[in-house]
């Protein structure tokens, strides 16, 4: 992000601006501002009669925007050095001359069968080896010379040919990127990124441990990118585990960034043609594969594609908004799509319910979206997704219920414009950060049934149920605006963030961490001297052991009288003193040797144990600590030693919040009633969203 707030500002003689610089220079002309209210239109596989009926019918649904060329390659480059605009000219032409915004992109997230067979090195190869023919899409190797080579050319054409149109009002780069490739290029890039890292193989190796099972490594080409071939296999529960976890985490790291180069590449390409036109790419969900952080950076705005599976609780929908918000930077971003009714790719695929389009729709734009976008316009003539939901149907008219249902919500989004660029007001925020994700993900011990964005919805839940707004962060944002910062399950964790932590904690902030917090560094080193590492004194505490528990065989906690069932993880909990009088024991046996000059047996003499709060019932550990807290300067550290029920979390969390003085932003809501809230020079929105009805209100206060 360029730190500019990104505005969709429709005027009412019909162009566009976006971004705060133009909206500056035409501030005088902003007479009507507007949601941009639209998605996907393919309209390459019809003749152009259809091209008419559509262009009535998706304005008279109150339609005022079309992404184009979101999969066009083939037809715009059929062969090496011919390239054919003339259809995507007269749909260009069409849609403005029918006073549509556009959302343009650059075609190259499908590869052309030709351009596979000339060129085999576009082609990705899977991590067992497996080289992929020609098909599907997502398809392209980002290390591959002739994508590299052709995408950028693409992208450049299409700015120079479009760049005046006026109605273009954001690039959409690709599609959806994620996928991984193995192939010798790659192979060869991640020996370059390594090196780059690392400077010398001596660094490695120790960042890696590779003196561990034979690994040290002489001369860089002996390094593999980690995959089935060498370092993972299928462990007893039938999960891919790997060995090496420092060089795991290091490909996940290089494998985001060389696709980001990829997207680079044609963003800069666009840049050089078009430097005012805000450019993006759409996002997804919580994406394992890449570091959406790190993307944010090289994008104008952020966008994402809302598909909820049929059992996603509304609590998981609102936190990826808020996941995307605060990838944003907390700024308002785009919904890029979103079905109208069904999808096609799950395994059932129900209608969504009358009202249901709206309400998930609407729920985007509470938590920050300024924009409604569909996936698609209209459904395709046959090969995939001709069953995927579209406003308009197969049934080729106006009036269905599902088109009459975007229409409705285009009429709706109308009487919102002063919505337009408010921001949420949290003071409490949730840190998911991408590393620890790949961190936990590689861990081995001790229970494969770790799941870390489930550990963060465990928290988020509490403050959904709580009305309580929260801001999804990562490791690198401000904590200043912040009451109360839960960092759930910080496997991996450097000891500049205990000190950040710290700070917030000694100037008043709530801290809450969980368990396995605090055990590696940042190159997947186990912290010595204790758990949770750095993160010790600001908890007054040590962990000593950890139990792994089977999902249906729980033990029990009890914390402020009532009892709580502690799931999959029991921590070991001493208080810090116990883990200083070790230190000073083994001195005594062991001398005052070198050893004990390490940081980690260093432990502040003032630094105090926590207060038990929650004391396991069961077990041979009944009776030890599990929920603690522990007074730090001006604030307060809580450690949750566990996994345990909603119930739990929404108690606990209530207990925490009620302390640090945040407000819940509605005490008025029923049962099953979300409420969300925007702010702006406007005024104060709140959003309830009844997900069991299917019901939206939208207050001013
Ligand atoms: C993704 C893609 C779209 C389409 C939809 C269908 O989000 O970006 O091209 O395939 O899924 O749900
Ligand atoms: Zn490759």
């Amino acid at each position: 992000m360029d730190g500019n707030r990104v505005y969709f500002i429709i005027k009412e003689n019909g162009c566009a601006y976006t971004g705060a610089d133009r909206i500056m220079e035409r501030k005088n002309d902003m007479k009507v501002k507007k949601f941009l209210y639209g998605g996907d239109y393919n309209p390459e596989q019809w003749p152009e009669e259809v091209w008419e009926a559509d262009m009535k019918l998706l304005k008279e649904a109150h339609i005022n925007e079309l992404t184009l060329n979101v999969f066009s390659w083939a037809a715009l480059q059929p062969s090496e050095d011919t390239y054919d605009f003339s259809k995507l000219d007269k749909i260009m032409e069409m849609v403005r001359d029918n006073g549509f915004k556009v959302m343009l992109a650059t075609s190259t997230a499908a590869t052309p069968p030709w351009m596979a067979k000339r060129h085999p090195d576009i082609l990705r190869t899977d991590g067992n080896g497996m080289k992929r023919k020609y098909g599907a899409r997502h398809n392209f190797c980002p290390s591959s010379p002739t994508m590299r080579k052709y995408a950028p050319l693409l992208a450049q054409k299409l700015a120079e040919r479009y760049k005046d149109y006026d109605n273009i009002v954001a690039w959409h780069i690709g599609n959806e990127y994620g996928g991984e490739c193995h192939c010798d290029n790659c192979q060869k890039n991640f020996r370059e990124w390594l090196k780059k890292k690392y400077g010398t193989l001596d660094e490695l190796n120790r960042a890696w441990n590779t003196s561990f099972w034979s690994h040290t490594y002489y001369d860089w080409d002996e390094i593999m990118i980690p995959d089935e071939r060498n370092e993972n296999f299928v462990s007893e529960g039938g999960k891919q585990i790997t060995q090496v976890q420092g060089a795991f985490v290091d490909y996940k790291r290089f494998n985001s960034d060389i696709m980001l180069e990829e997207y680079r590449l044609e963003r800069d390409a666009i840049k050089k043609v078009t430097p005012d036109i805000p450019i993006t790419t759409n996002f997804m969900w919580f994406f394992y594969g890449l570091n959406y952080r790190d993307w944010a950076k090289y994008m104008d705005f952020i966008s994402w594609d809302c598909y909820p599976h049929m059992d996603t609780e509304p609590a998981e929908m609102a936190m990826a908004h808020d996941l995307i918000r605060g990838v944003a930077g907390q700024k308002p971003f785009a919904l890029m799509e979103s079905s109208p009714s069904v999808t096609n790719w799950q395994h059932i695929n129900p209608m969504k319910r009358p009202g249901q389009m709206t309400l998930i729709n609407l729920e985007a734009v509470a938590h920050g979206a300024d924009t409604v976008q569909f996936f698609q316009m209209r459904r395709a003539r046959g090969a995939a997704e001709a069953m995927h939901g579209s406003v308009i149907e197969q049934v080729g008219l106006g009036g269905t219920r599902v088109y009459n249902e975007v229409k409705a919500l285009g009429e709706r989004l109308e009487g919102m414009s002063d919505i337009l660029g408010s921001t949420v007001p949290s003071e409490c925020a949730i840190v998911f950060d991408w590393e620890n994700w790949w961190a936990v993900d590689a861990l081995q011990g001790p229970t494969e049934l770790l799941d870390y964005q489930k550990e963060c919805l465990n928290y988020y839940r509490a403050f959904f149920d709580l009305h309580i707004p929260v801001d999804v962060i990562g490791t690198d944002d401000d904590l200043s605006k912040y009451k109360v910062v839960v960092a759930p399950m910080l496997f991996m964790a450097s000891e500049d963030y205990a000190k950040k932590i710290e700070d917030f904690v000694k100037n008043g902030g709530a801290f809450i961490a969980s368990a396995l917090s605090g055990y590696v560094d940042k190159d997947y080193l186990f912290y010595q001297g204790g758990y949770p590492g750095p993160f010790k004194e600001v908890f007054g505490l040590w962990v000593e052991e950890q139990d792994a528990l089977a999902p249906d065989k729980p033990d029990h906690f009890e914390w402020n009288g009532k009892e709580y069932e502690a799931r999959l993880i029991c921590d070991q909990i001493r208080p810090l003193s116990e883990l200083k009088d070790l230190i000073a024991e083994n001195k005594k046996v062991l001398g005052d040797l070198k050893y004990f000059d390490d940081p980690a047996y260093q432990i502040t003499a003032e630094a105090g144990d926590m207060t038990v709060d929650g004391t396991y019932t069961d077990d041979f550990y009944k009776g030890t600590p599990v929920i603690t807290e522990n007074a730090y300067g001006d604030g307060h550290t809580y450690y949750v030693g566990t996994q345990s029920s909603p119930e739990f979390y929404r108690d606990f969390m209530e207990q925490v919040t009620e302390r640090a003085s945040v407000k819940p932003v509605a005490a008025d809501a029923g049962d099953g009633v979300e409420v969300a809230v925007r702010e702006n020079e406007n005024g104060r929105f709140l959003f309830y969203l009844d997900h069991k009805n299917y019901k939206v209100e939208i207050k001013k206060a």
